[in-house]
């Protein structure tokens, strides 16, 4: 007990309501006041760690020193992924209604592994899965479970691909058995997931082929058909095919549609990664990601990335959802007084028994915006992206690396190096151009005044922008542009670089916090 070690109870209601009232205003406070802090820190390693205590507590500590351990210790060790200058990876999806439906889940606290264990929460999952699939235009013979990310969705799409060509590997697994070596396809861009999954499943990494993607980043579906081929004559097996919609470095969108038929004729899985992209197919500008998606034999989309949900909430969709059952139920003597053979035990469709209620902060955001509101915020991220493409090609001192994706920007500082004339540097001066653009997103992330990503592109270091926060205006954009400018020309040439200074987020507790204290 935090106020009385010698009481087996909870906290007195009283003083629990006092203390999530000083949580409200905590929680409302930090981000009204999130811009006040630095995007992110610049300590070195372990910093955080030495000002923690190395044994955990005998005896238990009033809230309001956890709180004020919070303030102090713990938000100025963070990369704030809610500010709105943050600017990494694919942006972040905080909004209030948000952090609402988290807040509301965290009191339920149920266990959503079998229908009967909590009714609500398993019909409310089957609900707002299938609000998603009419949403983003998937047909309905698509059913789908939530995970919590799309490693782990991927994971267990191929594990059904797994067992249609190595019947009974659930129950006998892979080895003794004469198989050959399975086969799994995707492209250079794709998302080192596959590989996970073919670690996890016993494929085996190596068995993940990379196929070359075209000047746009999209897989090339020719070299595709003549690896299976290839593969088949050296007595390979073929087991799936990871197409893209949205790749981590570009946002490009794979030629899905011809995929598919190329999958279909040869029977081969296909399974969609559209864990960036899929959100943007509820926007009507971009329905044509969409192609090829009635071909699938599964799809992953993380609402996480793109429709607003908190972390964690990944949906992997499977046609003729039976097939993902079939390789994961598995009811221990236990449980069978708790399952129920007409509804759906969500524990059935993977390998995690317990499961958090992850529907209910869905629910919640996506009543809150409705569709509409999605999709307004979802254009407006492609908005600020093309903005953004504008500026980059009006400077000659910068290229764009990619025709901006969604809410993805790549480009390239190529002015930095003396005598190189833009767009044709010598291959010395290519690697110290790389070495440029590197430092440039490390002098501007350990300035704690905005955070970007860095990707190789052909060979190429380039510099990334992934929008996506709701807090990030127009203004917000133009100051980074603006920060990103002004620090290309100060790291050229390098040897006059000045050294970032080491802050700490000195903003933090905000002030009217601190009055109140
Ligand atoms: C295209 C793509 N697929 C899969 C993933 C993995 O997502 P998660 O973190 O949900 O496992 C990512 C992560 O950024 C991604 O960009």
């Amino acid at each position: 007990m935090m106020k009385d070690s010698q009481s087996f109870g909870d906290t007195p209601s009283e003083e629990f309501r006092k203390q999530l009232h000083e949580l409200a205003d905590w929680i409302a406070d930090f981000r009204e006041h999130i811009e006040r802090l630095r995007v992110a820190p610049n300590d070195n390693p372990g910093v955080i760690r030495e000002r923690l205590p190395r044994r955990g507590p005998e005896e238990g500590e009033p809230f309001e020193k956890i709180l004020s351990d919070v303030d102090n210790i713990i938000v100025p060790g963070m990369v704030h992924w809610s500010h709105p200058m943050f600017l990494g990876y694919f942006g972040w999806t905080t909004t209030a209604p948000g952090i609402l439906g988290e807040i509301l889940t965290a009191p339920l606290n149920v266990n959503a592994m079998t229908w009967r264990t909590c009714p609500a929460a398993t019909e409310l999952e089957t609900v707002v899965i299938d609000w998603l699939r009419q949403w983003v235009g998937l047909p309905d013979e698509f059913e789908g479970v939530i995970y919590d990310t799309a490693s782990v969705g991927i994971m267990h799409a191929l594990a059904v691909a797994r067992e249609e060509v190595a019947p009974a590997a659930r129950k006998l697994g892979l080895t003794d058995r004469n198989l050959p070596r399975l086969r799994i396809y995707t492209s250079d861009q794709a998302h080192s997931s596959a590989e996970k999954a073919a670690i996890a499943l016993g494929v085996g990494e190596e068995n993940v082929v990379r196929i070359a993607s075209d000047d746009q980043f999209r897989i090339d579906v020719n070299s595709l058909g003549q690896q299976i081929a290839e593969d088949r004559r050296n007595g390979l097996q073929p087991m799936a095919v990871v197409a893209t919609v949205g790749t981590t470095s570009t946002a490009s969108v794979d030629p899905v549609r011809d995929i598919g038929n190329l999958c279909r004729e040869a029977k081969i899985w296909l399974h969609i990664d559209a864990a960036y992209g899929g959100g943007f197919a509820m926007v009507p500008e971009y329905e044509w990601i969409r192609k090829g998606w009635e071909l699938a034999d599964s799809i992953v989309i993380n609402p996480h990335k793109t429709v607003f949900v908190p972390l964690d909430f990944s949906v992997l969709y499977v046609r003729n959802f039976e097939r993902l059952r079939r390789v994961f139920s598995l009811v221990p003597e236990y449980l069978r007084g708790d399952t129920v053979d007409a509804e759906k035990n969500y524990m059935d469709y993977g390998i995690q028994l317990g499961r958090r209620l992850r529907a209910l902060k869905a629910w919640v955001i996506w009543r809150s915006l409705g569709r509409a509101g999605i999709v307004a915020r979802l254009r407006e991220q492609i908005r600020l992206a093309n903005l953004l493409a504008g500026w980059i090609k009006k400077d000659d001192r910068f290229e764009l690396s990619a025709q901006p994706g969604m809410g993805v920007v790549c480009f390239r500082f190529v002015a930095g190096i003396d005598d190189a004339a833009p767009g044709s540097p010598t291959p010395a001066t290519k690697d110290q151009l790389d070495q440029l653009n590197s430092d440039i997103v490390e002098r501007i992330n350990t300035s704690g005044r905005a955070y970007l990503t860095q990707t190789r592109l052909r060979g190429r270091t380039v510099m990334r922008i992934g929008l996506g926060n709701v807090l990030t205006t127009e203004e917000h954009l133009r100051k980074g542009w603006n920060l990103i400018t002004a620090t290309a020309d100060a790291a050229r040439p390098k040897s006059q670089i000045p050294k970032p200074r080491r802050q700490t987020n000195s903003n933090w507790p905000s002030p009217r916090r601190s009055e109140r204290d």
